[in-house]
């Protein structure tokens, strides 16, 4: 049996009958606002207090602002984890592939890390005009990966805000995983929601249930339907 990685979110856990599976990636996909970001940082505190190393490549949005804003919305002791290395924030600002698995190479083997974090995919792949080249570039990133010791975490944003106007993109059947984040207008507002589209070697929860970003970080509710 392949070892799990608790995500220790709310809910989660249960959907996943235990977590991640250890070594796999992850896609974590959504519009705009949905929560990707937060979910990735949650996966990577959750570790920390486990004392898991995370990393958080990112390569849009800039470290600095990222905890800024963490640190209104959530009471997490966020500062103590990165402090001490627990959770590694690196921005890429050339947008390569190079650049991206070096950087992957070298802070994962020099901080032993666990848990990887790459947010978002999106910018890699407007940088890849080819979407074979796109393709052969993320097989090959994956491929890479498998030889380090970590559990890694994907983002990207999806174009659709509700499940029916989904249209899949090159990177959801290559990854071992997607998880799906939903802002649904219902009536005057708009409703989080969430649903594992897959998750290969893993018998998950099929269901789309409502979730919540609160200040402890995102809470599913399973027994709940949308
Ligand atoms: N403490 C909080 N309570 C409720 N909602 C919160 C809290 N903190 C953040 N949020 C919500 O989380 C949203 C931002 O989430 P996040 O940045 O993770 O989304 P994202 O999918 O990464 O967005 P983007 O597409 O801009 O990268 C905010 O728009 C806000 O609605
Ligand atoms: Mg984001």
């Amino acid at each position: 049996m392949i070892e799990r990685v608790p995500t220790d979110i709310e809910g989660l856990d249960e959907m996943l009958g235990g977590g991640f599976l250890k070594k796999r990636h992850v896609l974590v996909t959504g519009g705009p606002g949905t929560g990707k970001t937060t979910f990735g940082m949650e996966f990577l505190y959750r570790g920390a207090l486990r004392g898991e190393k995370g990393l958080m490549v990112m390569l849009e949005e800039k470290p600095e602002k990222l905890v800024e804003n963490l640190q209104q919305g959530m009471d997490w002791d966020l500062e103590e984890q990165l402090k001490n290395d627990n959770i590694i924030l690196v921005s890429i600002d050339s947008f390569s592939w190079e650049r991206l698995s070096d950087t992957l190479q070298s802070y994962i083997t020099r901080h032993n890390v666990k848990r990887v974090v790459v947010d978002t995919l999106t910018l890699l792949k407007m940088n890849t005009k080819d979407p074979f080249e796109f393709r052969r570039q993320i097989i090959g990133l994956l491929g890479f990966l498998e030889n380090l010791d970590c559990t890694v975490l994907f983002t990207s944003e999806a174009p659709y805000p509700t499940r029916e106007g989904a249209r899949y993109s090159i990177e959801e059947f290559i990854v071992d995983g997607v998880i799906a984040l939903y802002n649904i207008p219902i009536k005057n507002e708009r409703r989080r929601a969430l649903e594992i589209l897959k998750m290969r070697g893993v018998d998950h929860s099929n269901a789309m249930y409502p979730f919540k970003i609160t200040k402890s970080g995102i809470v599913i509710y399973p027994e709940e339907i949308i």
